[in-house]
């Protein structure tokens, strides 16, 4: 069966998005910080599933900052056994695409320094190292502020 993509739509699709990120994420989230993006840009967050099943998920938001429409991606992660077959690529795409839809100028996000995988996906896309942020993860580790111009 065909891999999809939709965006969020109902809250019964929480669940399955925090047991995800919970699973392949190194940082653990809130169940309020879940529904402050998706309640406020459900549009912004992006599902894949396969046969039913979550696989893949991006969520987003979108708002102005110093008179400045930016964008922020708040989390990715594919299912371990999906990975390397493009789906971040593709999810990361079509948030970026909803993103310039609704006027965004600046994409920003936060990539653990070791995180080799999300670096390349992210630098594949034209964002670039803007800050260091240090120890700005529970486990101590840096994080990068990546930026991406849209203009
Ligand atoms: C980061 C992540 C979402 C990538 O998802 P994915 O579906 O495997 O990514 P894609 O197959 O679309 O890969 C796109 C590009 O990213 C880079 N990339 C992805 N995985 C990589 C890896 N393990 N090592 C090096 N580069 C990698 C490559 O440049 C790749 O392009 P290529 O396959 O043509 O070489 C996935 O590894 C993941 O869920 N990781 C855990 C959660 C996470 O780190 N999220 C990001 C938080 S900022």
């Amino acid at each position: 069966m065909e891999i999809e993509y939709k965006p969020y739509t109902e809250e019964s699709q929480l669940t399955d998005i925090m047991r995800m990120i919970d699973a392949e994420l190194s940082e653990p989230y809130s169940i309020f910080t879940y529904r402050y993006f998706l309640y406020a840009w459900p549009h912004l967050s992006i599902l894949t599933y396969k046969e039913n099943e979550l696989i893949g998920v991006i969520v987003c938001k979108a708002e102005e900052h110093k008179k400045v429409m930016r964008g922020y991606i708040a989390m990715l992660a594919v299912k371990q056994e999906y990975r390397r077959q493009g789906i971040g690529k593709e999810l990361v795409a079509k948030a970026i695409q909803k993103m310039k839809d609704d006027g965004v100028e600046e994409v920003t996000l936060e990539a653990e320094s070791t995180n080799s995988a999300a670096l390349r996906l992210y630098e594949g896309f034209g964002f670039v190292r803007d800050k260091r942020l240090q120890a700005y993860y529970l486990n101590g580790n840096d994080a990068f502020r990546l930026k991406l111009w849209l203009k």
